[in-house]
């Protein structure tokens, strides 16, 4: 695989989607921490219906997901596509319509929930207009990936590519059947569906938006990000292609768990809860492939902290997909549904996994696509490491205890038949929780700081324009 051309990337695009994956990781992991405070300090919500935590917080879900991990998975996705197939993407002005449709997006949003503009589908909150945009620039993305594919150089597809690719197309799907909707003014529409069908099809869209949108496109960051960074080929390329294929073939039947103990018919309940309980293995077939691709190299994470990041985003990712399985357990959701609990696995998932793959990899990435040797300062990473991990598990451990504290004390009845405690009770014994939650957050926001300070540093002196002009299509060699 030892061929150059003299056609240059297209790392335009990546750098713009890098640089924004920053911006909204800090404005949406700031908008966490202001919802936290607010769960801990009403005040906070100032009696205004657009600063009220309804409002705000699907803002910080479509922000921290839409924005941050969205922008992170189209900069990676662009970048490694085009190096592992040693091409450049087949248009640059499509990939322009991405990055300028997918902002536009995030702006619409940031506009309309606030206002109170929602479907009320979670995860899918934003109002048919904004749908309709969102699938316009997902076709674009589609053509530009695909037609990147088929133009490649390589004889073959690079896993990290089968993953990417399975997001984009599962999450077209999910976007398009989940949105059927019947608008009734420009800000408002219905659902085509209706009582348990609605519920169902909203949590087989919501369980696969944490499938593909939060870990198949992550999972495609691993497989490139971790052996470049590692210095190793993936420890085993046959089991990536059965991690694939098993990976997709279970996720898309395990929605029902989100649905325990609802009006679901029992079956599918059933179903939900065995799939996911399958699951574990093809995550943890993934995981272990990732961290034993250091094997031999393990050494390097002495001193290397952008390796830190992805090896312990792996160790929360085989910690949250063994947490979820447990949670589908319909005598064990029992306990932890509508608690606290379901917030500490989410975030061990989205704050440990999504955000540190994706901060490693873009530390990798910002380098690279400003024609720099390594970041400013690797010093800052290393802080940016230990304020990343120390703030996720504050999360997530105030939010194990506080979840259990909740579930144990709804539960909890006297002889007679009453219950022991009121719901006021059991929010007074979470306060100390939602307190060290908002240390926690604000810890993890801390090191997007250095991470931005360090980010400005690297690209202050880089001439882009120059280097892109240089840049030849290097040999690579990505397994
Ligand atoms: C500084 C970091 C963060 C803080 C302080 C934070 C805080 C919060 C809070 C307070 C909630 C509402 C919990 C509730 O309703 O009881 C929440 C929900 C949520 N956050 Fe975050 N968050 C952060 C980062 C992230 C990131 C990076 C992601 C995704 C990549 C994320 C994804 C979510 C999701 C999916 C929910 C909804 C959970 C559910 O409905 O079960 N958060 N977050
Ligand atoms: C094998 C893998 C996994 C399984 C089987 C699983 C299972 C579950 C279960 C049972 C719930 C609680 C449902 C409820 O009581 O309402 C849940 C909630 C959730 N999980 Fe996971 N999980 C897995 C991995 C992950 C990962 C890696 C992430 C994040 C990247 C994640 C994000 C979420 C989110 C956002 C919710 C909250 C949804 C909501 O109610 O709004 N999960 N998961």
């Amino acid at each position: 695989m030892n061929t150059t051309s003299t056609a240059a990337y297209n790392y335009k695009v990546v750098r713009q989607f890098a640089i924004m994956t920053v911006v909204w990781g800090i404005v949406g992991m700031g908008l966490g921490v202001f919802i936290a405070a607010q769960l801990a300090w009403p005040e906070l919500n100032f009696n205004l219906p657009w600063t009220s935590f309804g409002r705000l917080r699907p803002l910080h879900t479509n922000a921290v997901i839409f924005a941050f991990g969205g922008c992170a998975l189209f900069a990676t996705s662009y970048y490694s596509l085009q190096r592992t197939c040693q091409t450049r993407l087949i248009s640059d002005k499509l990939a322009a319509f991405t990055f300028w449709g997918w902002q536009l997006v995030i702006v619409l949003a940031a506009i309309s929930l606030p206002l109170g503009w929602t479907s009320s589908k979670e995860y899918a909150e934003l109002e048919w207009p904004i749908d309709i945009l969102i699938t316009i620039v997902w076709v674009a993305y589609a053509l530009v990936f695909f037609g990147t594919l088929m133009k490649r150089k390589t004889k073959h597809i690079y896993v990290g590519n089968w993953f990417f690719g399975g997001f984009i197309l599962t999450v077209a799907m999910l976007h398009i059947v989940n949105n059927l909707e019947l608008p009734v003014s420009l800000t408002k529409s219905y659902s085509l569906y209706a009582g348990a069908t609605d519920a169902m099809v909203q949590w087989w869209y919501g369980h696969n938006a944490v499938g593909f949108f939060l870990t198949a496109g992550f999972l495609g960051m691993m497989y490139y990000f971790v052996p470049k960074q590692a210095g190793r080929p993936v420890y085993s390329y046959r089991l990536s292609i059965v991690h694939f294929w098993a990976l997709i073939t279970l996720y898309i039947w395990a929605g029902p768990h989100h649905l325990h103990y609802t009006a679901l018919p029992d079956w599918a309940q059933s179903l939900g809860m065995v799939m996911s309980l399958v699951l574990l293995a093809p995550s943890w077939g993934g995981m272990i492939n990732g961290m034993m691709t250091l094997s031999g190299a393990w050494h390097k994470l002495r001193s290397d902290p952008i390796l830190r990041f992805l090896v312990v985003s792996l160790a929360f990712y085989g910690m949250s997909t063994f947490e979820g399985p447990m949670m589908a357990i319909k005598t064990v959701n029992a306990l932890s549904h509508y608690t606290d609990w379901t917030i500490g696995h989410v975030h061990a998932g989205a704050l440990g996994w999504v955000a540190m793959i994706s901060i490693g990899s873009l530390y990798h990435l910002i380098p690279k696509v400003f024609g720099r040797e390594q970041m400013h300062s690797i010093g800052l990473i290393n802080s940016h490491f230990w304020l990343a991990t120390i703030g996720t598990v504050l999360y997530i451990a105030s939010m194990w205890v506080n979840g259990i504290t909740q579930g144990l004390m709804w539960r909890a009845v006297n002889d007679d038949g009453t219950l022991t405690y009121s719901f006021v009770e059991a929010l007074e014994a979470s306060h100390i929780g939602f307190v060290v939650r908002v240390l926690g957050g604000a810890i993890f926001l801390f090191g997007m700081f250095l991470m931005a300070w360090n980010t400005w540093l690297t690209v202050r002196a880089a001439k882009p324009a120059e280097y892109d002009r240089e840049a030849l299509i290097p040999a690579e060699v990505a397994h």
